[in-house]
């Protein structure tokens, strides 16, 4: 699928704000469809922040993947190294997500006021050579879903920034979902997802029972069971990652871009130091929901799957 360089908007907004609202919704219209939209050079980050991110040595660890914070909570995780300035990076991580949101209720305006934020990245690991295992292995191509956060249907839509000084992020994309799923989800085991829980009934008294003391017991919509498994059917499927058509993509340093990364199946070949920020997206709020991982899944499933 198709890069989309979009020219016309700067920090000062579009161009020409007489055609402002007809080109955020061509934005959306095209991630939608599974395009990846890439600003060259907007100014996301300062100078001081890019040294300050390009200074940050994590150890290379198979277990931990990333730093990540929940600007909302100021929560952040996964730093494995001590002689981090944690507050430094609070700050920057509190800025690019703040700044993130400003870019996307204006590019991505017809989405404003549905956009539910997510986690906020940081990768300073080179991607290359990555000792990553199995399934949390970014080299394998892949969409995206998250164990921990059930999404619901909701759409996962993510803006990357490549923080490196002078190397790109190079990426592989794939087919969009809408293409691979009526060839391959009922082979990944939609049906059997699509199926009313068997262990339902049981799972919900348990539920009950443990939530005095406490625990929670995760709860997944068919959607999601879905989801995780094409995740991982797809990186254990030796024949797809060899044959699938594969287009190549160097962002430069310097570059944002926004993709749906539960429509475009990709895969990070090499680049270190990209900051990322994700939101949950109902569909209700797509302007083509028909485009939506959701609806596609649902008609060939032929049963509601949220
Ligand atoms: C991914 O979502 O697979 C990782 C992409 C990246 O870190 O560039
Ligand atoms: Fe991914």
């Amino acid at each position: 699928m198709g890069l989309v360089e979009i020219s016309e908007f700067s920090v000062e907004g579009w161009r020409d704000p007489r055609f402002a609202a007809e080109r955020a919704r061509l934005c959306c219209e095209r991630l939608e469809r599974g395009e990846i939209l890439l600003l060259r050079d907007f100014p996301i980050i300062s100078q001081e922040e890019r040294d300050f991110l390009t200074g940050v040595r994590q150890t290379a660890s198979s277990f931990i993947k990333n730093i990540s914070y929940d600007s909302q909570a100021g929560r952040l995780r996964g730093v494995a190294r001590r002689g981090i300035d944690v507050q430094a990076l609070k700050r920057a991580l509190t800025g690019y997500a703040d700044r993130v949101n400003a870019l996307a209720a204006q590019l991505l305006a017809p989405y404003a006021g549905a956009l539910q934020v997510d986690l906020t990245s940081f990768r300073p690991i080179e991607e290359r050579g990555r000792n990553l295992r199995g399934r949390s292995r970014n080299d394998l191509i892949h969409i995206d879903s998250f164990p921990t956060r059930p999404a619901r249907g909701r759409r996962i839509l993510r803006f990357f920034t490549n923080v490196h000084p002078s190397e790109p992020r190079v990426w592989i994309t794939s087919e969009t979902l809408a293409a691979i799923a009526p060839r391959m989800a009922l082979d990944a085991g939609l049906a059997d997802c699509a199926k009313p829980d068997g262990l339902a009934r049981l799972k919900t008294v348990a539920r009950g029972a443990l939530r005095p003391l406490g625990i929670k017991l995760r709860e997944r919509s068919p959607y999601d069971r879905f989801m995780l498994r094409f995740h991982d059917y797809l990186k254990a499927n030796a024949m797809f990652q060899r044959d699938c058509r594969k287009d190549f993509h160097e962002f430069p340093p310097g570059a944002t871009w926004i993709v749906f990364t539960d429509m475009v199946p990709h895969a990070v070949l090499s680049g270190q130091y990209a900051l990322e920020h994700t939101y949950f997206v109902p569909v209700s709020a797509m302007v083509t929901p028909e485009n939506s991982p959701l609806r596609i899944l649902e008609s060939i499933a032929r049963s509601p799957l949220a």
